[in-house]
């Protein structure tokens, strides 16, 4: 894979190409300071006062006296502002019905949909992004390692990262589909959500294979700017197509039903299928599987914990500390 393929498959780079075929969005420069932000490590929240750092030696009998703990001292906590850009977001995500799905230059806060409130990655407002933006160890690859696995030596290009707000659309996962395209041919299709069996998949194949087939054919064949690029599609229910996203061809997209050995070299046919694409899709005898971003996550009475979203877990949590306390003051 080259860097300038990772350079074509920049959201604000195939939008204009596939605008009518794609859900409607809009591309906000990201201002220096706010890619500071997302890229510091601290909490959402920056407390301006009591710098002071606690002791780490917890067996030390005197650290207790070195740390204030006390109620009376008063700290101000306070979240970075960004007034011009916090409108300028605003203007965007009403411009766009109110709900958006938000991404960067190439990914979405995939990993981090578990950590707002309705584990979704729906937006109503800037805060609503900057939570998952912060969360997100995709988005954080898009800022800082966006060339990783390219082949070529040539120096990194210079990028300009977007803020991109997409309408919010309700997609089913069964219709998401991802095409492998290589010398602009379309040499594979797999389902996207494979860790699920769909029925009407397999049922209905042969059609939807045919309407990704000859939606590539009229629409996207030769029109993209790389003749190797992987396009993420969607049927609908009335069986139209649309453009989800363009990746690039390398080892840096995800390849689901098919290995990135086989997609660069040759991809085996099934005997019972024709001509045209591979279709792969999960059958009913492959049991479900885990989701793909489990490993993202951390537990969930710790996400209950941290949003106080579980009253009784955290009545519970205060509970155990306090039966804890008393413990070790017997102890002591
Ligand atoms: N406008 C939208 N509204 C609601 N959900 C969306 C929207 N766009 C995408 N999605 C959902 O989010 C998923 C990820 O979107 P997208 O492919 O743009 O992210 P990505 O980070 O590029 O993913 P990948 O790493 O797999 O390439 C899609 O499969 C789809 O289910
Ligand atoms: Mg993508």
């Amino acid at each position: 894979m080259k860097k300038e393929q990772v350079v074509n498959c920049q959201f604000s780079v195939w939008y204009p190409i596939f605008k009518k075929h794609t859900i409607k969005s809009l591309i906000l420069p990201l201002p220096q300071n706010v890619i500071e932000y997302l890229l510091d490590d601290g909490t959402l929240v920056v407390p301006e006062s009591n710098t002071q750092q606690p002791a780490t030696n917890c067996n030390d009998s005197d650290s207790e006296e070195d740390i204030q703990w006390s109620d009376d001292e008063t700290t101000t906590v306070t979240a970075p502002e960004f007034p011009e850009f916090t409108s300028k977001v605003q203007e965007a995500i009403n411009a766009l019905g109110g709900r958006v799905f938000p991404k960067l230059n190439w990914s979405s806060p995939r990993d981090a949909n578990w950590i707002a409130l309705n584990s979704s990655l729906q937006c109503h407002s800037l805060s609503d992004v900057f939570l998952l933006f912060k969360s997100s160890d995709f988005i954080t690859h898009d800022l800082t390692q966006p060339f990783l696995l390219c082949n070529d030596d040539s120096p990194d290009p210079e990028i300009s990262f977007e803020l991109v707000l997409r309408k919010w659309s309700e997609l089913i996962p069964g219709g998401e589909f991802r095409c492998f395209v290589k010398e602009n041919k379309l040499i594979g299709i797999s389902q996207r959500d494979y860790t699920q069996y769909y029925q009407h998949i397999s049922k209905q194949r042969g059609d939807i294979c045919r309407a990704i087939h000859d939606f590539f054919r009229d629409h996207v064949q030769y029109k993209f700017l790389d003749e190797d690029f992987v396009l993420d599609v969607y049927r609908d229910s009335e069986g139209r197509v649309w453009v989800i996203d363009l990746n690039p061809f390398g080892e840096v997209t995800d390849s689901l039903l098919f290995t990135w050995e086989e997609l660069t070299n040759q991809v085996e046919r099934d005997p019972d299928q024709q001509d045209g694409p591979v279709f792969r899709y999960t059958t009913s005898e492959v049991t479900v599987q885990p989701s793909p971003c489990l490993s993202y996550r951390m537990p969930r009475d710790f996400v209950d914990l941290s949003t106080g979203e579980d009253a009784y877990k955290l009545i519970d949590f205060l509970k155990l500390q306090k039966s804890q306390q008393e413990q070790s003051d017997e102890e002591a």
